[in-house]
């Protein structure tokens, strides 16, 4: 029997629409931050069977990411390029206030047929947010305000004459006419801390974590999906990935080795010192980068830690181990996007496409 599609893992790929690749090192990347080049990458994506690209938003940024597109225009940008794919926008509370967001999202989801997607983000950098005059919230409280920005939305999306008494945010009797079109925009969220699995497990549809081995990512999502099973709230979970397919493993490995090698220590070890105030800050210390090591740091946001490092067949068989671990969506990041996205469309997705269907036909013949 065909695999049931909903079944199927899906695929994301990270915009690109910050200079300077996804890791911070020198080693060649063929990739760059232009409207041209990323508007063909995702003409690539679509027709190599990827279901969605995420889009960054930075305002400033301390590790080589010295240009950065704003990740709302941007995105509509490549949702204007193609015809499937689903893109999702970064949006960071501080910056944006739901008004706004749920206006600007509602008008790109009625201009594009319901494929926009939004990224939750609360904020890691606080160079970043003292840059732009944006005071900076203590970490539980930065999810605090995350939580009232989703709960805001999706009051503004799904009621007339709205009205909600939040710390952070304020509503009286507002209709937004016209309403975004169903289904509604799905709404992801980055973040691993404590703070961060609480809110996943209360309003968001999706929770993207940084990379990590099938072991850990089932420890968050036996977390997650308890705590949501007691709120009667679903959500799915994206991990994220960087991924080095070659035709053997030695020259995968020796291509991870290399970016390791020509990594920028000042500029990794700058983000290192960042991100401190990040999952670190957290209460309990178990948010994303809490246990990173230089060599994890140099993709910033943990992919090496996935391993879909190796042959095609063997990152297949990793990804289908994190789906078995609990992961509904894998993001990945590429050293050179357009080639390796279609690569990966050729000679990944099908055999993952083989595994889950075996797999499913065993659980069947074992019925
Ligand atoms: C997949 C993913 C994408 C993210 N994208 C952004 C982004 O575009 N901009 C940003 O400021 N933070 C981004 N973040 C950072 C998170 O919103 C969050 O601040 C960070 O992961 C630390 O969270 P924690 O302390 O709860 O673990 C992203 C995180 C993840 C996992």
């Amino acid at each position: 029997m065909a695999h049931a599609e909903s079944d199927a893992i899906k695929f994301a790929y990270w915009v690109p629409n910050v200079s300077g690749g996804l890791v911070i090192s020198n080693i060649e990347q063929r990739t760059n931050h232009s409207a041209e080049y990323n508007r063909k990458l995702a003409q690539i994506a679509e027709k190599a069977g990827f279901d969605y690209a995420l889009s960054q938003i930075r305002f400033t940024a301390g590790y080589g990411a010295d240009e950065q597109h704003e990740s709302v225009a941007f995105s509509h940008d490549l949702l204007a390029a193609t015809t499937t794919l689903k893109v999702i926008a970064a949006i960071l509370p501080g910056p944006w206030n739901p008004a706004l967001a749920a206006k600007q999202i509602a008008t790109i989801s009625y201009l594009t047929n319901g494929r926009v997607a939004i990224n939750l983000v609360s904020g890691w950098f606080r160079g970043e947010f003292h840059a732009i005059g944006e005071h900076w919230l203590d970490h539980d409280e930065r999810y605090r305000r995350s939580e009232e920005f989703i709960r805001s939305l999706r009051g503004i999306w799904t009621q007339d004459s709205f009205t909600f008494r939040g710390d952070f945010y304020r509503f009286n009797e507002y209709s937004l006419k016209p309403k975004p079109p169903h289904p509604l925009p799905e709404i992801f969220q980055g973040g691993s801390s404590r703070a961060a699995r609480d809110m996943a497990s209360r309003v968001s549809d999706w929770y993207f974590t940084n990379g990590n081995t099938p072991a850990e990512i089932a420890k968050q999502v036996d977390d997650i999906q308890a705590k949501a099973k007691a709120n009667s709230h679903s959500v799915k979970v994206g991990v994220n990935a960087f991924a080095i397919v070659r035709e053997t493993e030695d020259e995968a490995r020796a291509v991870l080795a290399e970016v390791i090698a020509k990594a920028n220590p000042d500029a990794v070890n700058a983000f290192g010192h960042e991100v401190k105030n990040a999952g670190k800050a957290s209460p309990e210390g178990e948010g994303n980068w809490a246990k990173s090591s230089f060599d994890d740091l140099v993709q910033y946001n943990d992919g090496f830690r996935s391993n879909l490092i190796g042959t095609p067949r063997q990152v297949a068989e990793r990804i289908v181990d994190l789906k078995r671990a609990g992961a509904d969506l894998i993001l990945l990041g590429f050293l050179h996007f357009q080639d390796e996205v279609e690569y990966f469309g050729k000679h990944v997705i099908p055999l993952v496409r083989e595994l889950e269907n075996a797999e499913a036909a065993a659980s069947l013949a074992a019925e």
